[in-house]
């Protein structure tokens, strides 16, 4: 018996990462799910690699849906529903940088990280609460981070993700009575291809900015994708029915300094 037997789940940029290691736990833990990316192929190859998708009955899907764009989001949803049976839980995980000091950073830089994070994770929710409504069962799980409490070249992205609170605290109010739990993880640094093009962009070796990372944190090491995905299997479980609303801090303790 695993603890998503019979579950659907979406996750948004799960064709690498964060994604899909929350992907995997939840197809390891008996879920179908439905792999979302903005490219089909790499999101196909990412669905067929998880955990039961070779088993007859089990049938996991990848499809292309770029989540800032409104038609491609409802499009993507109706198929999950039409293809896998339903939906019962959202993770809101796609993601991308575009740091640059303010006075640096384009209309550009801006508007492309708040049309991801905020307006994806907004439209991907629209689309799947009518569902979640109508079933009075859903789960909805939002990325932050802790570039929420401010985080030097990152205006737009910090803004955003601390976006990604007000909306989980505001969806904890209207969608709670009816059977939803909205909540989110914020990270702290996860080794994935995200950070390694940060270490990029400021000229350091990959591993020499993991191990930065690593003696900095109270743990002294960095994030695995399957910390985040731990933490996300119980916020979207049913042992987790009575938090709503909440952000759970993943981070190693790298606040507490
Ligand atoms: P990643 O860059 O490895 O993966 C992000 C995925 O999102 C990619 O597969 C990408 O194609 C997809 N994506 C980007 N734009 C999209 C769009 N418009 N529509 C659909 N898919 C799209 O990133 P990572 O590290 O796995 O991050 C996942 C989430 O976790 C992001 O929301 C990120 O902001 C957040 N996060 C990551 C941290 C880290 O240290 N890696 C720390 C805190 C938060």
């Amino acid at each position: 018996m695993g603890r998503f037997d019979g579950r659907i789940a979406v996750v948004t940029g799960a064709a690498r990462g964060i994604g899909y290691a929350i992907a995997q736990r939840f197809a390891q833990e008996g879920a179908r799910v439905a792999v979302i990316d903005l490219d089909e192929s790499a999101a196909r190859k990412a669905a067929a690699a998880l955990p039961g998708a070779d088993r007859p009955k089990t049938s996991h899907l990848g499809l292309a849906c770029d989540v800032a764009d409104a038609a491609s989001v409802e499009a993507a949803v109706e198929r999950v529903v039409s293809e896998l049976g339903g939906i019962h839980i959202l993770v809101n995980n796609a993601g991308v940088t575009r740091d640059n000091l303010l006075f640096k950073m384009s209309e550009d830089d801006w508007d492309t990280v708040m049309g991801v994070h905020l307006r994806g994770a907004f439209l991907m929710t629209r689309a799947a609460q009518k569902h979640f409504v109508n079933q009075k069962y859903g789960k909805i799980l939002n990325l932050s981070s802790v570039s929420a409490l401010g985080n030097r070249g990152q205006a737009n992205y910090s803004a955003a993700k601390m976006g990604i609170q007000g909306f989980t605290r505001t969806l904890g109010l209207e969608l709670s009575p009816f059977g939803i739990n909205t909540n989110a993880v914020a990270p702290g640094f996860i080794a994935t291809e995200m950070t390694d093009a940060t270490a990029n962009r400021l000229g350091v070796p990959v591993e020499d900015f993991r191990k930065m990372n690593a003696e900095a944190n109270p743990v002294r090491r960095v994030g695995a994708p399957e910390d985040i995905a731990a933490a996300a299997a119980f916020l979207c479980s049913d042992e987790a029915s009575y938090i709503t609303g909440q952000t759970l801090y993943v981070d190693g303790g790298a606040r507490l300094d």
